[in-house]
């Protein structure tokens, strides 16, 4: 029976992946998350997995070795999510982008290097390339990440290919696409617009809402992580995407669409700053060993607004409160 060290599975997708393994594994795979509950870590993503015997939380921060060293020890398989998250936040301030995304990798990565593991799965993103006009990076292209955001898990990334190299640590390393589903914290561009809309409030469309992005259903992107620990090969990248390019324009209005909401909800704001344009991944590497997505593009961002409909309670909470003071203060106008 395998153990899964997952870090950062309070959040969107690590918890996504939790339920995942759950789903595949039932009780035949050990499950302990790691994580430090920052804003974006929600218990209550997991509270229908909690009381399993082979699942265990640990409140902790990736950057404390001795909380990392003995869960490292315990772990066959280290999947490592945990980040700061936000492009936006990253903008204004940058440092706890710094410590978890590239000093949490590393005490990670030394403890796994001390202990041995099976496989650690470096979870990277596609916006460590940077952005592109026309055509789509392949692994080996050049990275240039252009906020503090995707600089840091550029960092990461490349840190933990110089482990494999140097130490030999079975390591995998994967750049997905924008993520959408359940429990997205509503500061992302689709949960953040589908809950606004809910509640007649404004959505504000950075720049002339152009900028591309590839879609793909959160659930698709575990399903590719977990193959990966089982067909990757050591010290290889991995692009993971769904070729679902939409401007954002054309998700606001699907959005607007889907919940019959007026027009008049859109609202041109101030661009991001050093915004990438563009972002696109060739996704022939994965694809030939076999992977692709399984979800509709369609019928998943259905199935994910529909979850916004009937979790309010799940966002309403978050959107009030504390966060609600950010977001004033950050981006100058009410959520
Ligand atoms: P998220 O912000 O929803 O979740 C991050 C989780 O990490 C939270 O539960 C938070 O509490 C935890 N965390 C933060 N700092 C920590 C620390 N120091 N120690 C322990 N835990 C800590 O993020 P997400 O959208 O679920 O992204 C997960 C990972 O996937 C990140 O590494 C991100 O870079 C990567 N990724 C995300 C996307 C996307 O579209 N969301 C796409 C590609 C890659
Ligand atoms: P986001 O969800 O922050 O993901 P990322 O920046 O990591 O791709 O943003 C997705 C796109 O949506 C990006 O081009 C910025 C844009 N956006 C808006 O136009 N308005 C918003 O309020 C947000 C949060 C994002």
């Amino acid at each position: 029976m395998k153990t899964y060290l997952v870090t950062g599975g309070a959040g969107f997708i690590g918890s996504n992946y939790i339920h995942y393994l759950f789903e595949k594994y039932g009780s035949a795979a050990n499950i302990i998350n790691l994580d430090k509950l920052t804003y974006a870590g929600n218990l209550e993503n997991l509270r229908d997995v909690e009381s399993n015997n082979n699942y265990r939380f640990v409140k902790g921060d990736i950057c404390d070795a001795s909380v990392v060293d003995p869960l490292v020890r315990e772990a066959d398989i280290v999947i490592n999510f945990a980040a700061e998250s936000h492009v936006d936040r990253s903008i204004g301030a940058p440092d706890d982008f710094i410590k978890t995304d590239i000093y949490g990798a590393f005490m990670l990565l030394e403890a796994a290097r001390k202990h041995g593991v099976e496989k650690f799965v470096q979870i990277s993103t596609d916006e460590v390339y940077g952005s592109i006009i026309d055509g789509s990076f392949k692994e080996t292209d050049v990275l240039e990440p252009s906020s503090p955001y995707s600089a840091s898990k550029a960092g990461a990334d490349r840190l933990a290919y110089s482990y494999f190299v140097t130490y030999d640590l079975p390591v995998i390393i994967t750049r997905c696409s924008n993520n959408y589903g359940p429990c997205q914290y509503p500061e992302k561009l689709i949960p953040l617009f589908v809950t606004n809309a809910l509640e007649d409030k404004s959505l504000p469309i950075y720049g002339d809402g152009k900028n591309v992005r590839d879609w793909i259903y959160v659930r698709d992107h575990c399903d590719a992580i977990e193959f990966l620990v089982h067909h990757g090969d050591d010290g290889q990248v991995y692009n993971i995407g769904a070729g679902e390019e939409r401007m954002n324009i054309e998700i606001t209005d699907l959005i607007l669409k889907y919940l019959k909401k007026p027009d008049s909800l859109k609202m041109y704001v101030q661009d991001r700053l050093g915004h990438d344009r563009r972002y696109s991944v060739d996704t022939a590497k994965i694809a030939a060993l076999g992977w692709q997505p399984s979800h509709s593009f369609e019928q998943a961002m259905q199935d994910t607004i529909q979850w916004y409909i009937d979790h309010k309670k799940w966002w309403a909470r978050l959107k009030s409160g504390e966060y609600k003071e950010y977001y004033k203060a950050h981006y100058k106008r009410e959520l």
